[in-house]
């Protein structure tokens, strides 16, 4: 069964959908750590209140990014992962990190990547009149929000929307798509290879699974 540690910053609900398709069985894996960059965020007590280990690194502790990572990575290696889930974890990682666990850690991200990197994605969609919204899942990589696609999930936006309404919207998405790729990857059905994604030997194209 595959050890998954999943970091946050905010209120979780990607992650509790993870660990409510362990429970169930639809993952070959089980949540060993949640760990958080800031303290009293809901997705802490979700994570208490199953049973799960919870840690709190706060990134103001450290003078620098590197030092944040270097730290922030034995932590995750105290749990041996097979598995690093970044679930709404709102920091931009060092190239040492990312590289670290290459091939073994995962990001949701909510915009039809390559669009839309960084923040604000929802209302940077409404503003550019986009009829098409969505969510990636996919392997993270040194640069920022651009590591080759897993699985993406397309909604429409409506006549009238707000930023609030696309992302609870694609929220609903998410929590679908994110637990279905960590069971592909906890059953070894997915791997990040020098050509690419594979999803049980083949190789998928630029906007993952379609
Ligand atoms: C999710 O919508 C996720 O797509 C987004 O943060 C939210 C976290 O919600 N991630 C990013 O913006 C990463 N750049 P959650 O804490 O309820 O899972």
């Amino acid at each position: 069964m595959a050890r998954i540690v999943v970091l946050i910053s905010g209120s979780g609900s990607n992650m509790q959908a993870i660990v409510e398709a362990c429970e169930a069985g639809r993952i070959d894996g089980h949540v060993v750590a949640v760990i958080s960059n800031k303290a009293g965020v809901r997705g802490l007590d979700i994570a208490a209140e199953a049973g799960i280990a919870t840690e709190v690194l706060s990134h103001k502790d450290y003078p620098t990014r590197e030092a944040y990572d270097a730290e922030l990575q034995k932590l995750i290696d105290n749990y041996r992962p097979d598995l690093v889930v970044l679930a709404g974890f709102m920091r931009i990682l060092t190239a040492d990190f990312a590289t670290h666990y290459h091939g073994r850690m995962l990001n949701i991200h909510p915009s039809l990547l390559p669009k839309y990197t960084g923040i604000n994605t929802h209302q940077r969609a409404l503003d550019a009149g986009d009829t098409e919204h969505g969510v990636s899942v996919h392997f993270v990589t040194e640069e920022l929000d651009a590591g080759p696609v897993i699985l993406q999930a397309r909604v429409p936006v409506f006549e009238g929307d707000t930023a609030q309404d696309l992302q609870q919207r694609v929220q609903t998405q998410e929590h679908g798509i994110y637990p279905l790729v960590v069971s592909w990857f906890c059953s070894g059905r997915l791997k990040l290879t020098d050509a690419g994604v594979e999803l049980d030997g083949e190789l998928l194209g630029p906007a993952g699974y379609a």
